[in-house]
């Protein structure tokens, strides 16, 4: 089967170890093992761990402690995956087929795009739009192109709440939308909630589970957890669902990872998940600011928009080069990473993360900002 290149990772596995500055990742400083092992006999604990297989679905108290991060939701509703990655694939991957469409949320992080288009008959955008609210910009939800995108032959509508690349955050008004065009259509709602936890303002987004009986939910340990190297994420979704997803994961990599299984259950525990998510939000809040602060004073460059969760600013500019083509003579001539518009599906925008380093993050910038410059 022929599958298109997914641009946005390629160019990420590609270069991110060879710039100087990788402005490119969308998380938060990575934990430490140590900081995750760190009550009594842990380590003991940890390290006595028979490397056989592990249950295939995630163990029971993983599975358990995953459920509590929803309402109304039991271990059965969970299966466990290797990062989210392997989450959103299988769940396209299950209920996509020949004849079927996908509806896509514009901008976003493009995976669900190209196995919509390999799995599917095709993909139809539907948008987040720049909209003034209160004398603010934010992104919203442009409903009418949703009911557009969606027609009868509509099997999955898949939104990405918290958004990558925009950190958009859905009002309730537009998640009531979204689910009654996913209910009069019959469609299967997937929503990506890989940032759920990652906030800029105010407490945990709400989860989509539990607002109609065809969603699945898709997350990980890797955005607002900053524990990517773990591999871990989990779908969400009826019993008789995650039986076809478990179906389909026997063909793939069988069985999540052991040790990854242990260190999830711990990241889990309500009371340590919830530390875990004001570590995140702590860094997002304080290396916003100096950021914000940086693209407003280049308003001749940028029109920025402050986003709503994620360590991430998807940034219009005011130059007619295309991202692409930017963001490749960053790399080469300045030797920094950032992704292009073009790689979330809106030209004329560049993002940049901001949860690392944060002196670095603005050394990248000022090399950004002095290719930008020679281009006006
Ligand atoms: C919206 C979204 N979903 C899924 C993923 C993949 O997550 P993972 O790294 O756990 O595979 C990413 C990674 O950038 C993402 O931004």
């Amino acid at each position: 089967m022929k599958i298109e290149e997914f641009e946005m990772m390629r160019m990420q596995c590609l270069y991110e170890r060879e710039v100087e500055f990788n402005l490119s990742e969308t998380t938060v400083l990575p934990i430490r093992v140590s900081e995750l092992l760190d009550r009594e006999d842990d380590i003991e604990r940890f390290i006595a761990n028979e490397l056989s297989y592990p249950e295939s679905e995630g163990s029971h108290l993983f599975r358990e402690r995953i459920a509590q991060f929803y309402m109304d939701c039991k271990p059965e509703n969970i299966t466990v995956t290797n990062g989210g990655s392997e989450a959103n694939y299988v769940t396209l991957w299950t209920l996509l087929e020949p004849g079927s469409r996908l509806a896509f949320m514009i901008p976003n992080y493009m995976q669900g795009w190209g196995l919509g288009r390999a799995y599917a008959d095709g993909v139809d955008a539907f948008l987040l739009v720049k909209h003034k609210d209160g004398g603010q910009y934010r992104w919203a939800l442009d409903v009418e192109s949703l009911k557009r995108a969606v027609t009868p032959k509509t099997n999955v509508i898949l939104v990405t709440n918290p958004n990558n690349p925009t950190g958009a955050v859905l009002t309730a008004a537009e998640m009531d939308a979204v689910v009654d065009v996913a209910r009069k259509a019959g469609a299967w709602l997937v929503v990506d909630e890989v940032y759920r936890g990652a906030e800029v303002q105010g407490g945990t987004t709400p989860s989509f589970w539990g607002r109609y009986e065809k969603v699945v939910i898709t997350s990980c340990l890797s955005k607002a957890f900053g524990l990517g190297g773990m591999r871990t994420g989990w779908v969400v979704a009826p019993p008789k669902l995650i039986e076809e997803f478990r179906v389909h994961l026997d063909y793939l990599t069988c069985t999540p990872s052991l040790l990854s299984d242990h260190l999830g259950t711990i990241v889990m525990e309500p009371q340590r998940r919830e530390s875990i998510f004001s570590r995140t939000r702590q860094i997002i809040r304080k290396n916003l600011p100096p950021i914000e602060e940086w693209f407003l004073k280049r308003d001749d460059l940028f029109a920025y928009v402050r986003p709503e969760a994620g360590a991430f600013v998807y940034c219009e500019y005011k130059l007619s080069i295309n991202s692409t083509e930017l963001i490749n003579r960053l790399r080469v001539e300045q030797s920094v990473l950032l992704t292009a518009g073009d790689q979330h599906g809106l030209d004329k925008y560049i993002r940049t993360g901001f949860g690392l380093d944060i002196e670095k993050t603005l050394k990248g910038l000022a090399r950004v900002e002095a290719l930008m410059r020679s281009l006006k």
